[in-house]
């Protein structure tokens, strides 16, 4: 048997920093965290986890929390930067030479791109980033491949669907570099001026069959996976822009009876009005089951790093 590849120490800045058998080992690790997501387990007692937002977040670092806190370490940070020394004009680079001694492991949102690499280099304990501005969000895309893993069986021979901000939108670049390294084909659907960015779409295309369309009404059929995305409205320079292209998308219940079967709808949330309520109670929508996969995943991951695993 192949040895497992090791992570312990490891920075978690971009997912292209990781192998497809990289990626295939978290996976598995998630899956083995289902049982102690439920039941709890002391496999992080003692560890400090310390999170870093700099921008605002729900579910990212509640999940990070809610994942330490079920194998027994803690977690400390702050949510905002109000009331920190940021506003007395402390760098991130200091920020996290302060808080790794208090803490093994930092997870760090920042509104700007790089700042999650530049992290990683002052700190000596590992990084994880939580979203680096519009650049990536490799946590989110380890967990959505694991939703797709656990819902469809496999990643291998699907055609998956992003929708909505490409440009903006950091899940869909980490999504898409991860989704490069399996054999899937990919449309990626937007207005045009929220097209993938070039350098994902450019080194995406040499891998894998790449489709980029406005249209999601041609292509909804052949979909495995319909991955929404909210527009990204904080991060338009011209909000006139925005109001070109809010509302692009719009998936409602009646859009599915012309899906596959077995098609999923995905979102990494929050959603505005991209996915319709009604949505919710057909057994595509998966935007929930991928909100408690972020628990199991970041247990995983935080496992691995940390050197438990
Ligand atoms: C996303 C993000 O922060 O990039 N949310 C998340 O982490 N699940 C998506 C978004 O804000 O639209």
């Amino acid at each position: 048997m192949s040895e497992s590849p090791s992570f312990a120490g490891r920075d978690i800045v971009s997912i292209r920093d990781f192998s497809r058998k990289e990626i295939d080992h978290i996976l598995d690790m998630a899956e083995v965290m289902e049982p102690l997501a439920k039941k709890g387990s002391d496999m992080l007692h003692g560890r400090i986890m310390a999170t870093l937002f700099y921008e605002a977040s729900t579910r990212t670092r509640l999940s990070f929390e809610s994942a330490i806190t079920r194998l027994g370490g803690t977690a400390l940070g702050f949510a905002e930067t109000k009331g920190t020394s940021v506003e007395k004009g402390e760098n991130l680079a200091d920020t996290v030479r302060v808080t790794e001694k208090y803490a093994d492991v930092l997870v760090v949102r920042h509104p700007l791109e790089g700042a999650a690499r530049m992290a990683a280099e002052f700190a000596s304990v590992p990084v994880i980033n939580a979203g680096s501005g519009a650049e990536e969000h490799p946590t989110q895309a380890l967990l959505d491949l694991y939703t797709i893993r656990k819902e469809l069986g496999t990643i291998d021979g699907l055609t998956i669907g992003l929708i909505g901000d490409l440009r903006y939108g950091r899940t869909v670049h980490s999504l898409a570099y991860a989704l490069s390294l399996y054999k899937v084909k990919l449309v990626l659907i937007s207005p045009d001026i929220l097209q993938m960015r070039k350098e994902v779409a450019e080194e995406v295309s040499k891998k894998i069959e790449v489709t980029e369309t406005p249209s999601l009404k041609d292509h909804l059929r052949e979909l495995d996976v319909i991955y929404m995305t909210r527009v990204q409205k904080e991060r338009f320079a011209d909000l006139q822009d925005y109001e070109k292209v809010k509302g692009s998308y719009r998936l409602v219940a009646e859009d599915l009876d012309k899906t596959k079967k077995s098609s999923i709808v995905m979102h990494p949330l929050p959603r505005v009005d991209e996915v319709d309520p009604g949505v919710d109670s057909t057994p595509h929508a998966k935007y929930f089951q991928q909100v408690g996969n972020g628990v199991v995943l970041r247990m995983g991951l935080l496992g691995l790093v940390l050197g438990a695993l």
